[in-house]
């Protein structure tokens, strides 16, 4: 997939929609809690990957294909499959400083840190990490840093990937960057539930809202329908609950 088209990527706009920007076509899969499959004719992605112990995944860690992967902190059900992954598929890893660190002390090469504020565009798209309000030990109790969002520009794209996050009024900034998706989570106790998300959505103004974070486990079981409807009569939000392994596509009715 990455040797397609790549010239014609390297022409596009990352960073304003004032500039031509070339709409592609984005195919987001939510395989369940935060884990997120996103396919563009340039590259695939997978944001933390968790499978393995993942009552909800409608996959698993030896089937998925990656060129890249984003862990947004270093909790177990965000790191979760990255090492197998990564080392089965070579894909490469994107995640904060101390994090990629992490990583290769378990023996991944192909990485990429960053940091929140920071991006990098890549021939395939950029990526940027924001804040979020959340802890990021890795599964081992060694310091992960801070935890992070992310933010996808798949050429005219734009996604938000809240990770775990409480609600933070900053959602306004990130707004401001016209989101077409914006991936929150709704479970409550461990992240926002359903009335900060909810006020989320009103700070964000994206397109699309997708939920996550929801009934993996007993403390964060949610209605999901129901908060679809309180955002779709309250934002201009649409919303899309997804089942664990279905899709929505991006980019084409733009
Ligand atoms: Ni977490
Ligand atoms: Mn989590």
């Amino acid at each position: 997939m990455l040797s397609k088209g790549l010239t014609e990527v390297s022409r596009l706009c990352y960073s304003t929609r004032d500039q031509q920007e070339e709409i592609m076509s984005v195919e987001v899969t939510w395989y369940g809690h935060s884990a997120t499959g996103i396919v563009t004719p340039m590259v695939k992605l997978l944001i933390d990957p968790f499978f393995s112990g993942n009552a909800q995944a409608a996959a698993t860690a030896d089937e998925v294909e990656a060129d890249v992967i984003v862990v947004t902190h270093g909790h177990s059900d965000h790191v979760g499959d990255t090492v197998e992954i990564a080392k089965r598929t070579g894909a490469l890893v994107v995640s904060n400083f101390e994090i990629i660190n992490w990583l290769q002390a378990k023996g991944l090469e192909n990485v990429h840190p960053l940091h929140i504020g920071g991006g990098k565009s890549f021939e395939w798209g950029r990526v940027k990490l924001t804040i979020a309000q959340h802890g990021s030990s890795m599964p081992d109790g060694s310091y992960g840093g801070l935890a992070a969002g992310v933010l996808l520009y798949l050429g005219g794209v734009r996604i938000y990937h809240a990770g775990d996050t409480g609600l933070f009024y900053d959602m306004k900034l990130i707004g401001k960057d016209d989101i077409d998706l914006a991936m929150l989570p709704i479970g409550d106790n461990f992240t926002m539930g359903p009335d900060d998300a909810l006020s989320a959505v009103d700070l964000l103004e994206p397109k699309m809202v997708v939920p996550m974070h929801f009934d993996t486990f007993d403390v964060i079981q949610q209605d999901a329908a129901e908060w679809a409807g309180r955002v779709e009569r309250e934002t201009r939000a649409t919303v899309q609950v997804l089942q664990p392994g279905e899709s929505v596509t991006l980019g084409e009715d733009d």
